[in-house]
């Protein structure tokens, strides 16, 4: 408390000193104390606290300003206008749904800004042109598990003693057929894939309704149509490192994304149904060095895809079990064209798959991807190699293999490991009779959200948009 009354002392004697505000206090309930990574200024923990606005009187010194678990829908115009040392933003788990296009003006040091977890849908109409403008100094934009898109979509199962019993929410209720632990096989019963139905039913209709309220509403009147990658908004983020979206389906990255030089990190893992990569999903963010593509539906990915991402280092595509070893290939021969060093392909076939015995076809064009140096591709049924593949189809910088969880057995490749001689990591541990999802462990966030929207219902407020697509 000391340090805090000393910053805020000092803030009294900055330019924004007027004389009836003598000390400025903490706000209720909120608590402040010094910032640990910023040190010179406060550390401002509103969270949780019920708010429906953010509150008016946070000290100007603050740094740091955490107001996730509150109840916000709107962001009006000038929220922190006063805040112009803020670096760090949380605005997460809210229910944010739309965004004043003044709503961050003076947050031109701000670092980082957190709208994880809102019901902020992907279209121009939500993120208005120059609503990110005052950001210049921005690097980390969290966007992710906005989408509607996303409401149907399975959340990571809980582990729990029920988490595979009749009530496993992690399992979309869209058709009766689905098997319950296979919750990336979205098919419904004449095979056809279920998302855009889906989609079309939360974009307008109940899902809006019961998961914001009144006047919000209104601005939410969206369809199909308007859903994109907001690059717009995104293109004055000069400063943009690294950026948490959503995926859509069958969706380029618009030509805003040209502008954003430094972006090099990318996900969208987990909310995403990406459908069909082509040259065109790329072509505007050759910057990229990780791309995070786990989780993301992906049925097919052409030759050229990932061509034009030059600087590509690490690529995950691990849990796109429609794509599968087979089509995988196909990839291959486009990133031949980056850097990648770090290949990610976990769980890529479904559960209780056939096992398989990796050929040539599936290892097309795989040994021209020469600056790979890791690949890790657990759980994927793998039983042997064709002979004469690990002497041929490898490429030739690979220095560690990760292939636990498979089912691998004894048959004459292993006469073809001599051929591994520059390898400098193999591991075969593990043995997969099946996997059942998840490999990790669910992100605590959901777990602990989860509980808690179970356990402290808000009158009126309706569902989250989980308990709304349960
Ligand atoms: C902020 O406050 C919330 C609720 O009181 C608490 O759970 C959380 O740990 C606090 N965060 C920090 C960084 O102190
Ligand atoms: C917010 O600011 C923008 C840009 O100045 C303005 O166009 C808009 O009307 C303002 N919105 C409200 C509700 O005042
Ligand atoms: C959803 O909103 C419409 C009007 O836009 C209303 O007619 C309908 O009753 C609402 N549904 C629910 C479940 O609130
Ligand atoms: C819902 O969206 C679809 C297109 O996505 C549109 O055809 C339909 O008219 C919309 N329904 C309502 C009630 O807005
Ligand atoms: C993006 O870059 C183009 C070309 O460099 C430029 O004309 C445009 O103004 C930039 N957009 C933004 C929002 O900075
Ligand atoms: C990008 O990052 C570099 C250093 O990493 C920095 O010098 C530059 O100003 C940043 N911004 C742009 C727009 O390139
Ligand atoms: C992208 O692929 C299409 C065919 O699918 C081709 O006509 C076009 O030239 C390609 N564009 C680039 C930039 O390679
Ligand atoms: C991709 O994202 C998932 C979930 O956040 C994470 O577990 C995984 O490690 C990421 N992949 C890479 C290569 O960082
Ligand atoms: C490799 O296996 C796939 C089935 O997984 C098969 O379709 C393909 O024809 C095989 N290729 C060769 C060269 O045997």
């Amino acid at each position: 408390m000391k340090t805090s009354l000393y910053h805020l002392i000092l803030t009294l004697l900055g330019p924004h000193c007027c004389l009836s505000l003598l000390v400025q206090p903490c706000p209720k309930t909120c608590t402040c104390d010094q910032d640990p990574t910023y040190s010179s200024g406060l550390r401002v923990n509103c969270s949780n606290a019920d708010l429906l606005e953010v509150p008016w009187d946070i000290p100007v010194g603050t740094t740091t300003l955490l107001l996730r678990d509150n109840h916000f829908e709107i962001l009006h115009n000038s929220s922190f206008a006063s805040l112009t040392q803020l670096r760090t933003l949380d605005l997460s788990f809210n229910r944010i749904a739309h965004m004043e296009e003044n709503a961050f003006e003076g947050l031109e040091t701000l670092l980082l800004l957190d709208l994880r977890r809102n019901v902020l849908t992907l279209s121009r109409k939500t993120y208005l042109e120059r609503v990110f403008q005052p950001l210049a100094s921005l690097k980390t934009l969290f966007l992710n598990r906005n989408s509607y898109a996303s409401a149907y979509r399975r959340e990571p199962p809980v582990l729990t003693s029920q988490s595979h019993g009749e009530d496993d929410e992690s399992v979309p209720r869209s058709t009766g057929n689905v098997p319950k632990s296979s919750p990336l096989s979205l098919k419904a019963a004449d095979g056809k894939s279920v998302e855009s139905e889906s989609e079309t039913l939360r974009l307008n209709g109940t899902e809006i309704n019961t998961s914001v309220t009144g006047h919000v509403k209104d601005k939410l009147e969206l369809s199909n149509a308007d859903l994109t990658y907001p690059d717009d908004a995104l293109s004055h983020l000069h400063n943009l490192v690294e950026l948490h979206l959503d995926g859509l389906k069958d969706t380029a990255f618009g030509p805003g994304f040209l502008n954003l030089s430094n972006l090099t990190v990318l996900s969208l893992q987990g909310f995403c149904h990406l459908g069909a990569l082509d040259n065109t999903t790329f072509l505007n963010t050759p910057h990229v060095q990780q791309l995070n593509l786990s989780e993301c539906d992906i049925i097919e990915v052409t030759r050229d895809a990932f061509s034009t991402l030059t600087d590509l280092r690490e690529l995950d595509l691990s849990y796109n079990q429609k794509l599968g070893l087979d089509r995988l290939g196909d990839a291959f021969e486009g990133l031949s064209k980056t850097r990648l060093e770090r290949l990610v392909i976990d769980a890529m076939v479904p559960i209780r798959n056939l096992g398989i015995i990796v050929n040539s076809t599936h290892l097309r064009h795989f040994k021209d991807l020469n600056h790979l140096k890791v690949v890790q591709a657990r759980f994927n049924r793998i039983e042997a190699f064709d002979d004469g593949v690990l002497c041929t189809e490898l490429p030739p910088n690979l220095k560690h293999v990760y292939l636990n969880a498979n089912m691998l057995v004894l048959a004459s490749y292993v006469n073809d490991l001599k051929c591994l001689e520059s390898l400098e990591l193999l591991h075969i541990n593990g043995f997969d009779t099946y996997w059942t999802p998840p490999l990790r462990p669910p992100d605590p966030e959901d777990v602990r959200t989860r509980t808690k929207s179970c356990a402290k219902q808000v009158p009126g407020n309706g569902g989250t948009a989980e308990e709304a697509a349960a």
